[in-house]
């Protein structure tokens, strides 16, 4: 079982390695110790370290649901020394996990609300934990809206679940590539995610939005929500600056005065207007 150090990760076996798109891979992960994954919760919203043994860590968000028991998830692009690392990872190897850290999507708040999740590239990972744990419990919430983007056909992520969610009548879903990125087979639209998001239109009232994607898709997506009618405090998205530590120790992620790892990453619009502009 894990020691009481804060800094020991729980030893985790890479259950199933899906190639989601060129350099996106997603691991199921299972704790190697039954008494780990016995005492482990967390919620939608929350991220932890994944450590290459020997070569470092590295910060994703936990792109499972929790109500989905048993294993945690992540979804990685192979960017550097560690991504690198893990993407030479076959199922079966051991790898590390610290967390879960940070705060969490309030969606005990958002009961009896239309959802609007709008995501693009390599963001659905965040998006897709808080998806299917509002999906797990969908009678608990109104309409459902999610518009993805990403660059180019191959560039989607979860590509089945994109479809098995396109299938479901009560989700309206939109995907979307940008400009010369559709093959002759794509039946979605083209254009960047604001423009269809400012085309589809969903309605403000007794609404949330989620937002997760690039920085320039998230400040061009924030003026559209607010012309659709969206207050700056029913927009969320998640934050993801460079850290170290997770929990607020280092000083590796802070944006002024405040902690990206303990204060977020989840933010709304209203909290990020307040921040210095370095986001
Ligand atoms: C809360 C949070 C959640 C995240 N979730 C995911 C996720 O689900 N999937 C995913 O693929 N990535 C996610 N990231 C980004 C991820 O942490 C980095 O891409 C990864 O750590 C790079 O590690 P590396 O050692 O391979 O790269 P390095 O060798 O450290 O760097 C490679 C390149 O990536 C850049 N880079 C490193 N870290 C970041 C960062 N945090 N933001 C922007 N650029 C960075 C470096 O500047 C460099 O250009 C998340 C980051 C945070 C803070
Ligand atoms: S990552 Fe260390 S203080 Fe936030």
């Amino acid at each position: 079982m894990k020691s009481d150090n804060i800094y020991l990760p729980y030893l985790m076996r890479v259950e199933k390695i899906t190639q989601e798109a060129p350099g996106v891979k997603t691991f199921r992960l299972k704790f190697v110790d039954s008494a780990d994954e016995d005492q482990f919760a967390y919620y939608t919203g929350q991220f932890g370290e994944y450590s290459v043994f020997g070569v470092g860590e590295s910060t994703f968000c936990i792109a499972s649901s929790p109500t989905r028991k048993g294993y945690i998830e992540c979804t990685f692009r192979q960017a550097g020394k560690v991504t690198t690392a893990l993407a030479d990872c076959e199922e079966g190897s051991l790898i590390g996990f610290r967390g879960p850290y940070g705060n969490v999507f309030p969606i005990e708040q958002w009961k009896g609300k239309n959802i609007v999740f709008i995501a693009g590239g390599i963001a659905l990972p965040p998006m897709r934990s808080v998806i299917w744990n509002v999906l797990d419990l969908r009678e608990d919430y109104k309409d459902i809206t999610i518009l993805y983007g990403a660059r180019t056909v191959a560039d989607l992520v979860y590509k089945d679940e994109l479809l098995g969610w396109g299938s479901r009548s009560d989700i309206k879903m939109v995907t979307t590539v940008d400009p010369g990125g559709d093959t002759p087979e794509w039946k979605g639209e083209v254009g960047f995610v604001p423009a269809i998001l400012e085309k589809i239109a969903p309605k403000a009232e007794n609404t949330v939005a989620v937002v997760c994607g690039p920085p320039i898709m998230i400040k061009l997506t924030f003026p559209v929500l607010e012309k659709l009618g969206f207050t700056p405090e029913s927009i969320y998205t998640t934050l993801e600056n460079r850290m170290k530590c997770g929990f607020g120790k280092c000083g590796r992620c802070n944006i002024g005065s405040t902690y990206v790892c303990k204060d977020g990453p989840v933010f709304t619009y209203e909290q990020l207007k307040k921040l210095p502009d370095e986001y």
